[in-house]
């Protein structure tokens, strides 16, 4: 059942998070994005004031707070640049979460504590070069060698992948067993044979870093399993159900941004006599922005409910990424249009955001994958 109410630290959060990114990270957005830069000094920022680890028990330096609680600062961050909304995104949902729930004491204490306070930065490598989409199909092995294991194989598209310290990576141990042959394994950035490449140039959230990894015979001790063998494949997928509200809320705080932005300048422009918003074309335009935007927040909310209330939500996870990332891109799309010749320069933000927008179609399972995650749940339950 799904009902929900923020609470007063729903309040706090939304209010922290919101300052926190208009005073500290707003400022260079820009800037960051047009030269690529990685923000090391806003992560830091944000680990100390608990956005790396907000879902994670304070006993592992964690916040120790909610998904709901999650989503909103998501949205807040994104909203100002969607780059700090991925390399936060990253770290809470698909490393943190992962080690919190699988693993041992001695990794929690080891990997996690570091992770959560923002003292070290997680990245999650699960793509391959001809595995995207279809997952299951890892090339990435490793093969056993006394009590260590030796990882041989090329990671693609790892989101934090040259500023991580600690990387969860997936490797087939048992060929014959297909997604039941696959194992997580913790590595340091620091392991001998362990390369990223060089940064992706991309289309949007620039000022995230991305980059394709190798690994050639790199030595990982068998304590630093995750999960243990053969159990691997089962992790990434759960990790990504709760991604996907992360990617949702980084999508839906785009949506917000943009639709903030166009309301702000169709009330200062002036055109045919009178402020643009006075319009009925634009006026639609904005009705029809901020019912997508709502909608996504609404299904968004309501698969971080389901989580924080230990329900299944691993249909509604995928709902939200779907609807979400299609309203970040068609919002996004029609700030630029309010705008009109200034929307498509820089200085206006509203070109970044459409930019920013369409790697959520893409990432953490593209809308063609969610569809296939909805449909199996769907007809599984009815
Ligand atoms: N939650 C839990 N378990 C799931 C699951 C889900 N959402 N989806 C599939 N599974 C389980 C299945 O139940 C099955 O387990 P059992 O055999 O024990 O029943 C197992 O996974 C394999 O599933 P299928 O047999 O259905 O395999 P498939 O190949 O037909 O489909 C898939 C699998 C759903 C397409 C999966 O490969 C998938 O989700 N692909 C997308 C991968 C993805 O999202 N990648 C994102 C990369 S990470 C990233 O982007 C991070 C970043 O840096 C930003």
């Amino acid at each position: 059942m799904f009902s929900y109410q923020f609470s007063e630290t729903h309040e706090m959060i939304r209010q922290t998070s919101r300052e926190f990114a208009q005073s500290e990270i707003a400022p260079s957005a820009i800037e960051r994005d047009e030269h690529s830069q990685f923000p090391k000094e806003i992560v830091k920022k944000m680990g100390e004031l608990g956005f790396m680890g907000m879902m994670v028990s304070p006993k592992y330096g964690g916040s120790g707070l909610d998904a709901v609680s999650y989503v909103i600062a998501m949205e807040e961050i994104s909203k100002v640049d969607a780059s700090c909304g991925v390399i936060m995104s990253v770290n809470n949902s698909l490393v943190c979460w992962g080690l919190e729930t699988f693993g041992t004491p001695e990794q929690k204490e080891k990997y996690l504590k570091p992770l959560a306070t923002g003292e070290k930065l997680g990245a999650f490598c699960l793509s391959e070069p001809e595995a995207g989409s279809d997952a299951t199909h890892q090339h990435t092995s490793a093969k056993q060698d006394g009590d260590h294991w030796v990882i041989d194989g090329m990671k693609n598209w790892i989101t934090n992948g040259t500023s991580a310290d600690i990387y969860l990576v997936f490797a087939q141990t048992d060929r014959e067993k297909r997604h039941k042959g696959i194992t997580c394994f913790i590595v340091e950035r620091t392991s001998p044979g362990f390369e990223p490449g060089k940064k992706e140039d991309k289309l949007g959230i620039r000022s995230s870093d991305t980059c394709s990894i190798a690994l050639s015979g790199v030595r990982v001790h068998q304590d630093d399993i995750l999960g243990g063998i053969g159990t691997g494949f089962k992790i990434a997928m759960e990790s990504l159900n709760g991604g996907r509200i992360g990617i949702a809320a980084q999508a839906l705080g785009i949506a917000q941004g943009a639709f903030e932005r166009a309301v702000a300048y169709s009330k200062e422009r002036v055109a045919f006599g009178k402020p643009i918003s006075e319009l009925q074309a634009i006026q639609f335009k904005l009705a029809d922005m901020s019912v997508k935007t709502e909608a996504a927040r609404l299904l968004t909310l309501k698969a971080a409910v389901l989580k924080d209330n230990h329900e299944n939500y691993v249909k509604e996870a995928a709902m939200a990424k779907l609807s979400a990332s299609k309203a970040a891109v068609e919002v996004a799309l029609e700030a630029i249009q309010v705008h009109g010749g200034y929307g498509y320069v820089r200085e206006y933000q509203v070109e970044r955001m459409l930019r920013d927008a369409k790697i959520t179609e893409i990432y953490e399972g593209t809308s063609e994958i969610q569809h296939i995650v909805i449909s199996r749940e769907l007809l599984k339950n009815m």
